[in-house]
C-alpha cells in the first residue's frame, strides 16, 4: 500500500485528479471504476475543470460505478445515477453508452448483478478504481462480514451506513435497506485502487484498513493484499496511523520520475 498524506482534502484530491488525468492521457480508451459520496466530489471538479480548461478528453473512457440503490429510480435525487450525473457526467465528454451504473431498478436483481461483471470483463478490466471508505471500513457497500472475494451482488446496508445517508433521503426510515454493489473480488481485479479519504470520523477505519490484520470485519484491509494501492489522505484522516511519520517520509522522498 502506498499511503499519501496531505495537509487537506484539496490538496488530496488534486494528486488523485493527476493520477486519473495522466491515466485518461496515456490510454485514451482507459477504463474507470468511480465511486460516490462526498469524498470524491472535489476528484471529479478537478476533472471538470481539467476536461474545461485543458481539453482532458473522456471521449473513448469507459466508466463503472461501484453500487446503486436497490428500489431507487435512476431519476430520483437521491440515486447514485443523479449523483454521477450532477457531478461529472454532464460537465465531461463521456459517451453515453460507455457509462455503467448497476440497475437496482432490475426485475433480476442477481441476473442484472452477473451481466455487470461480465460488462467490466468484456471492457478489458478497470484501470483505476475510486474509493470512498464508510466509518465502518466498508468499500463500494460492501460492508463489515462482506466475503473478501464476492462478486457484484445485492448487500443488505448496516444501521451505521443507513444512518449515514440519511439527510440525502429526508430520514433514516427513507434509505433503502438493500444495494447493488460490487464485490470486494470485483475491487481487487482492478489494476489500481485508488482510496481517498478525509475527516477526522475516518481516521479509525483508515487505520484500521491500512495497520489492522485483513479482516472481513473492516472489508477495506482487503486492499493490503492488493498490489497497487495508493490511499491518498488528509490530516485528519491520517491521524490514527502508527506509522504516518514514516508513510511521510516516503513520499517525500520518492523519485520524480515515480512522483505523480
Ligand atoms: C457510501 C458509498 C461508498 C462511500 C461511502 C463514504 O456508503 N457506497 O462508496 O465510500 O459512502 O461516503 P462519504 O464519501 O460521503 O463519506
Amino acid at each position: 500500500m502506498e499511503i499519501i498524506i496531505q495537509p487537506d482534502s484539496q490538496q488530496a484530491s488534486g494528486i488523485a485528479a493527476r493520477i486519473v488525468a495522466r491515466l485518461v492521457q496515456e490510454k485514451p480508451h482507459a477504463v474507470l471504476g468511480l465511486a460516490s459520496g462526498s469524498t470524491p466530489l472535489q476528484l471529479y471538479r478537478n476533472l471538470v475543470a481539467m476536461h474545461r480548461d485543458s481539453g482532458l478528453d473522456f471521449r473513448g473512457v469507459t466508466c463503472f460505478n461501484l453500487d446503486e440503490y436497490i428500489g431507487v429510480p435512476p431519476a430520483h435525487p437521491s440515486s447514485f445515477h443523479s449523483y454521477m450525473w450532477a457531478h461529472l457526467f454532464s460537465q465531461i465528454n463521456m459517451a453515453k453508452e460507455r457509462i455503467n451504473i448497476p440497475d437496482g431498478m432490475s426485475a433480476d436483481i442477481p441476473a442484472a448483478c452477473r451481466k455487470y461483471e461480465q460488462a467490466v470483463r468484456t471492457a478489458g478490466g478497470i484501470d483505476v478504481q475510486v474509493l470512498g471508505i464508510g466509518t465502518n471500513g466498508h468499500i463500494g457497500f460492501n460492508e463489515p462480514s462482506s466475503s473478501l472475494s464476492s462478486r457484484t451482488r445485492i448487500k443488505t446496508l448496516t444501521d451505521e451506513t443507513r444512518l449515514a445517508s440519511s439527510a440525502a433521503f429526508g430520514g433514516h426510515e427513507a434509505v433503502p435497506t438493500h444495494v447493488i454493489t460490487m464485490g470486494l473480488g470485483t475491487i481487487m481485479d482492478a489494476r489500481m485502487c485508488l482510496l481517498l479519504a478525509f475527516g477526522k470520523k475516518k481516521a479509525a477505519a483508515v487505520a484500521k484498513t491500512v495497520e489492522g490484520p485483513v479482516t472481513a470485519m473492516v472489508p477495506g484491509s482487503v486492499l493490503q493484499m492488493h498490489p497497487r494501492a495508493i490511499l491518498i489522505l488528509d490530516k485528519d484522516a491520517a491521524s490514527g496511523l502508527k506509522m504516518a511519520d514514516y508513510y511521510a517520509w516516503v513520499y517525500e522522498h520518492k523519485p520524480d520520475w515515480q512522483k505523480y
